[in-house]
């Protein structure tokens, strides 16, 4: 059994598609341990507890500095024992010695395809505005594993999405969740949870 945790921030409709493939069974071998927010307020809590999944809310508010938020972050998240970690849509800059601690266990969802559209200061709308302003014809989504770089780790899944003429940033962002993340986010999960997916050499591999 594949235990996870959910990392959240916001509405958790990603959230909602990995608890989805669950209970549907196109994830199998896998259950959510935790799901942990730094938002009090993120409708993913929510979304959890009508899960019935244990939630833990770390707020940087609450820690007199950035390393004892790290370290509460951390707790949280050893405590579940987990065997993967999901950010879905955890606007925290994760501690360094988090990332090095489960090297190859954390994945992230974005909503471009990785390497456009993606490093510091693209998240939220504002990846799909500059990709109005730039233009481009295809955008999407890309499930990658996290590694000290901001989306520069290894690229697990992506899927291409067609911006339309008349797009604004909320109309496509829309798209991009509906026709991409909801779909690569649990099909990624699925296939880790069944040993499908290794890392070499910065590349992952699938196994048929
Ligand atoms: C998604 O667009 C995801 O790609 C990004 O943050 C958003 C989270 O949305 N990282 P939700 O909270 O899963 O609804």
């Amino acid at each position: 059994m594949l235990k996870i945790v959910v990392c959240v921030s916001g509405g958790g409709t990603n959230l909602q598609a990995i608890i989805n493939g669950i209970t549907q069974g196109a994830i199998k071998h896998a259950q959510i341990e935790r799901v942990i927010s730094n938002n009090r307020n993120a409708y993913a809590l929510e979304r959890a507890r009508q899960a019935g999944i244990d939630t833990v809310c770390v707020s940087s508010g609450d820690y007199a500095d950035r390393e004892q938020f790290n370290e509460a972050l951390l707790k949280a998240v050893d405590e579940a024992g987990p065997d993967l970690i999901v950010l879905a849509g955890f606007l925290v800059v994760l501690p360094p010695q988090l990332i090095r601690k489960y090297e190859n266990r954390i994945i992230n969802i974005h909503p471009a395809l990785i390497p456009s559209f993606c490093g510091k200061g693209y998240y939220g709308l504002k990846v799909h505005e500059e990709v109005l302003a730039r233009g481009v014809k295809v955008t999407g989504a890309t499930v990658h594993f996290v590694d000290e770089g901001t989306d520069t780790g290894p690229i697990i899944m992506q899927k291409p999405v067609t911006v339309q003429q008349d797009d604004t940033p909320e109309a496509l962002q829309l798209r991009v969740m509906e026709e991409a993340e909801w779909i690569i986010l649990p099909t990624s999960i699925a296939l880790i949870a069944e040993g499908k997916v290794t890392v070499k050499d910065g590349h992952v591999h699938i196994a048929d």
